[in-house]
C-alpha cells in the first residue's frame, strides 16, 4: 500500500509537471525552459500566469482557475457540468469511460478527455493529477459505492481539495432501495475526508428522467405510461439546472463546504399536469396511463435501463405516490445558488419535443409505435430474484422515506409546505 500510494504521488508529480497544472511550477518551468524573463514582470504585474503551456510560444495570460475533473462526462449531468465550466472559460478534464462520437464531442469543445474506469484506483490516480476540484457522477451499479471508494482514496492521494457528489433526495441509511442506502454511504465517506471540501446535490426524480424519457411515446402514440399516481407530485429540475448548482458549487469550494443542495423546478406539479404541459408541447391529447410494474420493466430492460435501477425504482415509483418528492419542493436553491430561475417544466419538455425521437417524422412515429407494441412480449425483469442472487445486504428495519424518523428530521419533512393534511395522508 505505501509501495503504491508513493508510486501515485510520484507519477501524480511528473504529470503535473510535465502539464504545468499548477501554477507556481508552471512559472519556474516556463521560466527556465522558455527563456520568456520579459513577460514575467508583466505576468507579476497582472497578477496572472498561465495555467497551461504546451509549449513556449502558446503562453497565455489566464487567470488561475484550477482544472476541474467531471466524471461520467458523458452521461447526463456530467456532460452538462462540462458543457457549462466550458462556458465559463475553466479548464476541464472529462473523464470518459471509453472513445465514442461523445467524448469527440467533449474534446472539440474544449475539454481535456481522459478515458479511465471510475472502479479503478490507479486509473483514478491519473485522472485526478493536476486537479484540485471534481465532480463525482455516481454510476447506476451494484457496486457503486466501490467506486466512490476508490475516489475518495485517490483524492486523498493526490491531493483533491474538492468534491462535490451527485447524491438524491431519498439517501438514507434504512433505504429499501441499495443504490439510496450507498448513497447515503457515500456523502458521509466523502464529508468525512480531511481536508477535502465536499457538497452533495441531492435531486429527486429529474424531469429529463423518468418522466421525459417517455416523450417520445406521448407524442407518437398519445400515452404517457409511468407506474406513478396521477395525483402524485414533484417539481422536477432539469439536468441543465442540477448541473448549474453543481457548477457553483465547484466554483466556490469554501462557500459551499459541508453543504447539501436540493435543486427543484418552480412549481410542484401533478402527474396529471406534468401530461398536460405535455400535451401543449405536442399538440395533441395525451392520456396518463399507470402501467404495471413488470410492463415498464419489460419495456425498460428493453431499453438497456441498468438492473439496480429497475430494482431500486420498485421503491421510487411507490415514494412517488406517497408525495416523498413532493417534500420541501418546490425551493429556491437553483435562484439562489446561480442568481438564475429554475427551469420551468413547459421549457424542458420543449426542449426534448426536438429530439429526434419524439420529432414528427413518419421514422420516429414507426420506432414509438413498434416499441410499444412489442412491450408485451419483451423479456421481464424479477427485482426479488434480482436482489437475492446479487446477496445484497439488507437493513435491520427498511423503511421508505416518509416512514423514517430520520430521514423526516433530516429533510425537515414537518416545516415542509406538505405539513398537514397532505403529509398526513401520505404518512397514514
Ligand atoms: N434520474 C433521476 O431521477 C435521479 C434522481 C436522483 C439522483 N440520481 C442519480 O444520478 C446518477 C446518474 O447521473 P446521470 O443521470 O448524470 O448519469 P448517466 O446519464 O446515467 O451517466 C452515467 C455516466 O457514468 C459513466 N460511467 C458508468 N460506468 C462507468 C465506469 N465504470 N467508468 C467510467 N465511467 C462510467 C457513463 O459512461 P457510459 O455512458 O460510457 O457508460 C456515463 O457517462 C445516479 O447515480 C442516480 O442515483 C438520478
Amino acid at each position: 500500500m505505501r509501495t503504491r500510494s508513493r508510486k501515485g504521488a510520484e507519477k501524480c508529480w511528473d504529470r503535473r509537471w510535465a502539464e504545468g497544472g499548477w501554477g507556481s511550477g508552471l512559472l519556474v518551468f516556463d521560466i527556465f525552459t522558455c527563456f520568456r524573463y520579459d513577460i514575467v514582470p508583466w505576468m507579476l504585474l497582472l497578477g496572472t500566469i498561465p495555467y497551461r503551456s504546451p509549449n513556449c510560444y502558446s503562453l497565455s495570460l489566464t487567470m488561475i482557475k484550477p482544472k476541474i475533473l467531471v466524471t461520467g462526462a458523458t452521461g447526463r449531468t456530467g456532460s452538462a457540468v462540462v458543457t457549462q465550466l466550458l462556458a465559463q472559460d475553466w479548464p476541464v478534464r472529462a473523464l470518459a469511460r471509453r472513445r465514442d462520437a461523445r467524448s469527440d464531442l467533449l474534446q472539440r469543445r474544449g475539454a481535456e478527455v481522459v478515458f479511465a474506469d471510475i472502479f479503478d484506483p490507479g486509473q483514478l490516480i491519473d485522472a485526478m493529477c493536476g486537479v484540485r476540484r471534481a465532480y463525482y457522477c455516481p454510476p447506476y451499479h451494484p457496486f457503486v459505492i466501490q467506486s466512490a471508494a476508490a475516489f475518495a482514496a485517490a483524492a486523498r492521494e493526490t491531493g483533491l481539495e474538492q468534491i462535490v457528489g451527485l447524491s438524491q433526495w431519498l439517501a438514507g441509511p434504512n433505504h429499501p432501495a441499495l443504490l439510496s442506502r450507498q448513497s447515503w454511504l457515500i456523502d458521509r465517506m466523502f464529508a468525512a475526508l480531511p481536508g477535502i471540501a465536499h457538497t452533495a446535490v441531492t435531486p429527486g426524480f429529474f424531469a429529463d428522467t423518468p418522466y421525459l424519457e417517455m416523450l417520445p411515446f406521448a407524442a407518437h402514440v398519445g400515452v404517457f405510461p409511468l407506474p406513478v399516481a396521477g395525483e402524485s407530485r414533484n417539481a422536477p429540475p432539469s439536468v441543465d439546472d442540477i448541473a448549474r448548482v453543481a457548477v457553483a458549487a465547484l466554483l466556490d469550494p469554501a462557500r459551499h463546504a459541508g453543504k447539501s443542495y436540493r435543486p427543484t423546478g418552480p412549481k410542484l406539479l401533478t402527474v396529471t399536469e406534468m401530461v398536460a404541459v405535455i400535451s401543449r408541447v405536442v399538440g395533441h391529447k395525451v392520456r396518463h396511463v399507470k402501467t404495471p410494474l413488470w410492463m415498464f420493466y419489460k419495456a425498460a430492460k428493453a431499453q438497456g435501463r441498468e438492473r439496480i435501477l429497475l430494482s431500486g425504482l420498485r421503491y421510487y415509483f411507490q415514494e412517488h405516490d406517497r408525495d416523498a418528492f413532493a417534500v420541501g419542493a418546490p425551493n429556491d436553491t437553483v435562484h439562489e445558488l446561480t442568481g438564475k430561475a429554475a427551469e420551468d417544466f413547459e421549457s424542458i419538455t420543449r426542449r426534448h419535443a426536438e429530439f429526434p425521437e419524439s420529432r414528427r417524422s413518419f421514422g420516429a412515429r414507426l420506432a414509438a409505435f413498434a416499441r410499444f407494441l412489442a412491450v408485451p412480449i419483451l423479456p421481464g425483469f424479477d427485482p426479488l430474484t434480482y436482489d437475492r442472487a446479487q446477496e445484497q445486504p439488507r437493513p435491520a428495519t427498511p423503511h421508505l422515506a416518509l416512514d423514517d424518523a430520520g430521514w423526516m428530521a433530516r429533510h425537515r419533512a414537518k416545516d415542509s409546505p406538505m405539513t398537514g393534511s397532505t403529509l398526513k395522508k401520505a404518512l397514514a
